[in-house]
């Protein structure tokens, strides 16, 4: 026959098979919870056995007492140790370490060029001028010939382009990238009489060699400004002011001849180098000045292609390179910085 005690130990083998079964089946915190409030706690399987001991006699209760101190001892390790393997992370890298720093998102921002070429126009805008635009694919009317280019004109091998074949149109109904903005002045007098003071900032085309100083793809702003009594002094005036506003009151500007078939008297006009302020540097090639680009009095065959009356009306025009601009306000040494799209070189600005 069995003494209490020893059934008793043996209901204990078999709950410590249970328990053991319950912790290798929890999987998760949630099964583990499960495992705690049915063996552990103070009403859990376990401590129902510590009231039992009052059953016995006082020979027996150290037997039992002994082995229900050791099974709870090793119940609440066994339960710890389970606890701190479902912490630890699984081996399929699911694991988020959220003391690591987030990843900050990017704003972008205008364009360096762009943001030189909204100078330009905010200058002019003040001196009273209105901004035009034209089309970038261009006809050669517009491009050439209406501004006094005609087809086999010599000027037209420095402004080498690209065409676009449309099928077998005649020479002026081509379609080519534009190779200046100058095609806007005459866009723009077509529509409107005197006076007209107008800019067309934009993208232009030639078929360049990319170097530190051409890229097939650059920006000019053309200027064009026409009404009674317009002289040449108000085209220096105009440039002058326009300079001293973007570069500051030391800058002065200067014209040598120049020729363009669509303006007569033609210039080239200069700035004092923005680097070296005149005392002749490495950007200047020692000379104190750099080369803008062209301009001078709307040629009157210019104002027949548009019907201007050139008796009544006078007018100039410029060009101006605004990549060469923009260099110089930025210090950027090479254009093709502009087109390269190198985020590096972008965030500068
Ligand atoms: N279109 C000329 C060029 O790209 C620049 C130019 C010269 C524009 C004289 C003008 C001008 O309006 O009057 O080289």
């Amino acid at each position: 026959m069995t003494s209490k005690v020893d059934a008793l130990l043996a209901e204990l083998d078999q709950l410590q098979a249970r328990f053991d079964d319950a912790l290798r089946d929890a999987t998760n915190a949630e099964a583990l919870e499960q495992v705690r409030l049915v063996f552990l706690v103070r009403k859990g399987e376990l401590a129902q056995f510590f009231k039992r001991l009052g059953e016995l006699d006082s020979a027996e209760r150290p037997r039992l007492g002994e082995r229900l101190n050791q099974l709870k001892n090793s119940f609440e390790s066994a339960f710890a140790e389970k606890g701190a393997a479902l912490a630890q992370p699984k081996e399929t890298g699911e694991f988020v370490d959220l003391t690591l720093p987030g990843i900050r998102r990017r704003l972008g921002a205008r364009h360096p060029l762009l943001q030189v070429l909204d100078e330009i126009k905010s200058i002019f805008v003040s001196m009273g001028f209105a901004i035009e635009s034209g089309p970038e694919a261009e006809l050669d009317y517009y491009n050439f010939e209406a501004l006094n280019i005609p087809p086999d004109h010599p000027s037209r091998d420095m402004q080498d382009t690209f065409y676009l074949d449309l099928g077998s149109e005649a020479e002026s109904k081509r379609y080519m990238l534009r190779t200046h903005t100058s095609p806007v002045q005459i866009r723009t007098m077509e529509k409107q009489q005197p006076p007209v003071r107008i800019i067309a900032p934009g993208r232009v085309f030639r078929r360049d060699a990319p170097d530190a100083t051409h890229s097939p793809i650059f920006h000019q702003c053309e200027g064009l400004c026409v009404d009674e009594g317009i002289s040449f002094a108000d085209l220096k005036g105009t440039l002058q002011t326009f300079a001293q506003k973007l570069f500051g009151p030391d800058i002065k500007i200067r014209f040598r001849p120049g020729f363009f078939p669509f303006t007569e008297p033609s210039a080239e006009y200069d700035f004092t180098c923005t680097i070296c302020r005149g005392k002749g540097c490495r950007t200047c090639k020692g000379t104190g000045w750099i080369e803008i680009s062209g301009a001078g009095m709307v040629d009157p065959a210019v104002f027949g292609f548009v019907n201007y009356d050139s008796e009544r009306y006078t007018g100039y025009a410029w060009g101006m390179g605004a990549d060469r601009l923009a260099m110089l306000k930025l210090g950027v040494e090479d254009i093709r910085m502009f087109f390269d799209n190198d985020v590096r070189f972008l965030r500068q600005f």
